[in-house]
């Protein structure tokens, strides 16, 4: 007899699954925790960031009550800050709850929680049955049986998700949705999946139909917008520097950044002189680094402006170059400050 679809996919990830630190636990706050971690970070990444959060706040309660500057601080270099104030905040609401309520409706209402991130946390933690669809299941669903429609339309989401909830094997949540997840980033890969060693390879519709590659369909293709950060890094004679806080409405809410501004392309040397009008030394450090965001790819230039001592500004705050790393700076200007110490 031919094994089910899902019991396939569990075969496969006990014995090829990946051993992962949240994979080994049912607390809810500590797998919450990780999939924030991992909602936009690969796991090579986010692994050292979770460790260190679960040893720094090991219970929603006390993440709940440290400060958010703590919490960014901790975040420092996963980028898209969101995530953390989003967790900081998800964490208030637990602990106000006094325990984690074992309730999808509850979970899915924490800020930062989607419905991948609801499912994942009721089946992982509370072994209810509730399909995960992200990136990879979509693969998965849509090669295997033959999928053509485009996954990011209405009609294909809906199609996509009854075909998620109709696979889920509803007596083992947890371990199916970790298989198709694992089988998605593991075998079932975006570029060059492992077709040849797949266990699912006889009845999978895309491989027998030769459109592996062509499986995912999407319709339309993100626009993605370029702007242009040009950073003028003021150093005083006796060591401070000037920074300010970035406000709400846009890009790194709440993080620190030197003095910048944004033009619709790259500034020439005589413009930011130009701009910056002190009757001091500007050279140009670094030009065009760049920065991917989901939709924005930044494009940084990077000026050094030494001052002399008690130079008067009203761009932001003057702050002792030794004590920058209390400040939670964007991993573009972290790469930028490399450059100049
Ligand atoms: N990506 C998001 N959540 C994950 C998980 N629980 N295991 C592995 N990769 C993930």
């Amino acid at each position: 007899m031919i094994s089910s679809f899902g019991t396939q996919l569990e075969r496969w990830y006990e014995s090829f699954g990946r051993d992962l630190p949240w994979r080994r636990t049912s607390d809810p706050y500590l797998i919450m925790l990780s999939e924030f971690i991992l909602q936009q970070t690969q796991i090579v990444q986010g692994m050292s960031y979770y460790l260190r959060f679960a040893e720094r706040f090991p219970t929603a309660q006390s993440l709940a009550e440290a400060s958010e500057e703590e919490v960014l601080r901790l975040w420092q270099g996963l980028g898209y800050y969101s995530r953390a104030r989003n967790l900081h905040k998800a964490t208030q609401k637990i602990a106000e709850a006094g325990c984690f309520p074992k309730d999808y409706n509850f979970v899915r209402a924490l800020p930062g929680v989607g419905d991948y991130t609801a499912a994942a946390i009721m089946s992982f933690a509370f072994g209810e049955p509730y399909a995960v669809l992200d990136g990879n299941v979509q693969r998965v669903l849509a090669r295997h049986f033959g999928i053509n429609e485009p996954i990011d339309t209405t009609q294909g989401k809906k199609l996509l998700r009854a075909l998620a909830d109709e696979m889920l094997d509803r007596q083992r949540p947890a371990l199916y949705n970790q298989a198709i997840m694992d089988f998605g980033a593991c075998l079932c890969k975006p570029t060059a999946p492992l077709c040849e060693t797949c266990p699912l390879a006889e009845t999978c519709e895309a491989l027998s139909t030769r459109q592996v590659d062509k499986l995912p369909v999407k319709s339309k293709r993100t626009s993605v917008r370029d702007r242009y950060f040009t950073y003028i890094y003021t150093r005083t004679e006796d060591g401070q520097t000037l920074l300010h806080r970035r406000g709400s409405g846009d890009i790194w809410q709440g993080l620190f950044e030197f003095p910048m501004i944004e033009s619709d392309k790259p500034l020439t040397l005589a413009e930011v002189e130009e701009k910056v009008k002190a009757k001091a030394k500007l050279e140009l450090v670094a030009q065009d680094v760049r920065h991917q965001l989901t939709h924005q790819h930044l494009h940084a230039d990077f000026y050094l402006l030494t001052l002399p001592t008690d130079y008067e500004s009203t761009k932001g705050q003057w702050v002792e170059e030794k004590s920058l790393d209390h400040y939670a700076l964007p991993r573009l200007l972290e790469r930028l400050l490399e450059k100049i110490m």
